[in-house]
Order: structure tokens, then C-alpha cells, then sequence
């Protein structure tokens, strides 16, 4: 497992192989995100992209290949005999550099907009109570909730509930953030509130992989990307030369699908 020494390199993923029983489910995928890129994978349901996505951070062990995030292997460490898993703890503070908004916001219910983005930087990276509660109401500012700081997520719209999960995810500092078709479960009317939101941090430099057939923001805002089928990166590029001129017919059959 060799380390990648180009320090932009965020994420690192080489040769990825991931099976579910006897179903290989990622075939060998290899995908570098440099600091400050934003990457929109695209793909046809059963691809793979959410797999993928939850290999990086380690939610799946991978069977195969190495996936190395800032230059650290994700859930891993050097053994005699290859890579050997890491303790949970390890992992878990491997985990914390990167930040992964899903597809339901999965928010916890039971605490206010304001406690939902602090929560984890007082009890994970023991920021002082004051401070992470300062620092989470500029971050639901950003977003555009910072009139609901009080609310609990059942008083609040998918769309802004996603945004607090974005706050959240931000909350934690990360160096590459995850996002799983953060749109996809919204109402059609509050998809822009999101994507606009997504756009303001992809233009501040955030380091972002994201799944998304939002193709209005893959054009505006993706420095790249990448077409998944069965398991694989079949094609990337620009998003110009992805939508406009889509160089596999699987793509190309893809996106007239989508339209
Ligand atoms: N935990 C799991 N156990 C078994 N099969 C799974 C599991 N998670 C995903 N799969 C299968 O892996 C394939 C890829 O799924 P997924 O990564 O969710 O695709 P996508 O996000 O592109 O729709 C699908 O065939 C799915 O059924
Ligand atoms: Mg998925």
C-alpha cells in the first residue's frame, strides 16, 4: 500500500474492489480528487456510486485495492502481510476529516438545528460548548437557516433539513465532503435551495465528491466527471464533454434517459 505523494491529492482511490456475497459490486474502480475539485459521479441505479461512496469513508471494508484519503489509507494500516483493519476508534478518527451528507439527512430528531451541527465537535473534538455553538450558528447562516437555529428537523422542510445536514457535515471541518444524492429524496421546489447552497461551497474551494444527476449543477460547478456502470468508471471528463459529447454509449444512453 503505497502512499500517494502528491500532497493534492484529497482522495486517493485505486483499484477498488468491493463484493457483496458473491455479487462484485465495485470492479476496480480508480479515482483521484485533487484539494479544492469538485467531482460529480453520475450513473445508472445499482452502479455502484453509493458503495463507493461509503468505501471511502469507511462505512464498507473493501476487498480489494486502497483508498487513501490526504495521504492516510481510509480503515487501514500497514501489516507484514498486507493491509490489516484498524480498531474502530482509529477509524472513527479517520473518519471525522470527511464529511458525508446522504440522501435522507439522517438528522437526529431529538436535538434543535443549532445542537445538530454542534453536537458533534463538543463531544467528538472537544471544541468548548460556547465556541462550537458560535461557530454552528455562522455555519447555519451559510446555509441560510439562522432563524432556525431552535427548530427541531420534524418543524422543518426536506430542503431546509438537508441544509442543516450540510451545516453539520461542515461543522467537523472536513477535507473532502461526500454527498449522496443529496437531492434526490427532496420535493422539486426545494432542489434549488440545496444545490445553490452546494454551489456557494464547490466556488469556496470545497473539496467535494458527489453523487448527483442534477446536471444544471454538475455544468456550473463540477470540475469533472465521471460516469459509473456495473461497477466501474466507464468514462470521465469535463462536464461539457460528458453531457455534451459523451464518448461511450452507455453514457450517452444514460443522459437521454435523464432528460
Ligand atoms: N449491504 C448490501 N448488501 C448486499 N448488496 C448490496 C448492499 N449494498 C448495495 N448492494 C448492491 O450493490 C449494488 C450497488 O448498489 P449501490 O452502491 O447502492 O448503487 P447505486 O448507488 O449506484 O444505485 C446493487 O446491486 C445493490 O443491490
Ligand atoms: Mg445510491
Amino acid at each position: 500500500m503505497v502512499a500517494p505523494t502528491r500532497p493534492e491529492l484529497v482522495l486517493s482511490a485505486r483499484d477498488v474492489v468491493k463484493s457483496f456475497g458473491s455479487t462484485r459490486v465495485l470492479d476496480g474502480v480508480s479515482l483521484d480528487v485533487r484539494r479544492g475539485e469538485a467531482v460529480v459521479i453520475i450513473g445508472p441505479s445499482g452502479s455502484g456510486k453509493t458503495t463507493f461512496l461509503r468505501c471511502v469513508n469507511h462505512l464498507e471494508p473493501i476487498d480489494g485495492g486502497h483508498i487513501h484519503v490526504n495521504g492516510h489509507p481510509v480503515g487501514y494500516r500497514e501489516g507484514a502481510n498486507g493491509p490489516v483493519e484498524r480498531t474502530p476508534r482509529a477509524i472513527a478518527k479517520s473518519r471525522r476529516s470527511i464529511g458525508f451528507v446522504f440522501q435522507k439527512f439522517n438528522l437526529f430528531p431529538h436535538l434543535t438545528a443549532l445542537d445538530n451541527v454542534s453536537a458533534a465537535p463538543i463531544r467528538v473534538l472537544g471544541v468548548p460548548k460556547q465556541q462550537a455553538r458560535d461557530e454552528a450558528r455562522a455555519l447555519l447562516d451559510r446555509v441560510g437557516l439562522a432563524s432556525k437555529e431552535a427548530a427541531y428537523p420534524g418543524a422543518l422542510s426536506g430542503g431546509q433539513q438537508q441544509r442543516v445536514a450540510i451545516a453539520r457535515a461542515l461543522a467537523m471541518k472536513p477535507a473532502l465532503m461526500l454527498f449522496d444524492e443529496p437531492t434526490s429524496a427532496l420535493d422539486p421546489e426545494m432542489v434549488g435551495e440545496v444545490i445553490a447552497v452546494m454551489k456557494e461551497l464547490a466556488a469556496d474551494g470545497m473539496t467535494m465528491l458527489v453523487v448527483s444527476h442534477e446536471m444544471g449543477f454538475a455544468r456550473s460547478a463540477a470540475d469533472r466527471m465521471v460516469m459509473f456502470d456495473e461497477g466501474a468508471i466507464v468514462e470521465q471528463g469535463t462536464p461539457a464533454e460528458l453531457i455534451d459529447s459523451p464518448s461511450t454509449q452507455r453514457t450517452r444512453s444514460f443522459l437521454s434517459r435523464l432528460a
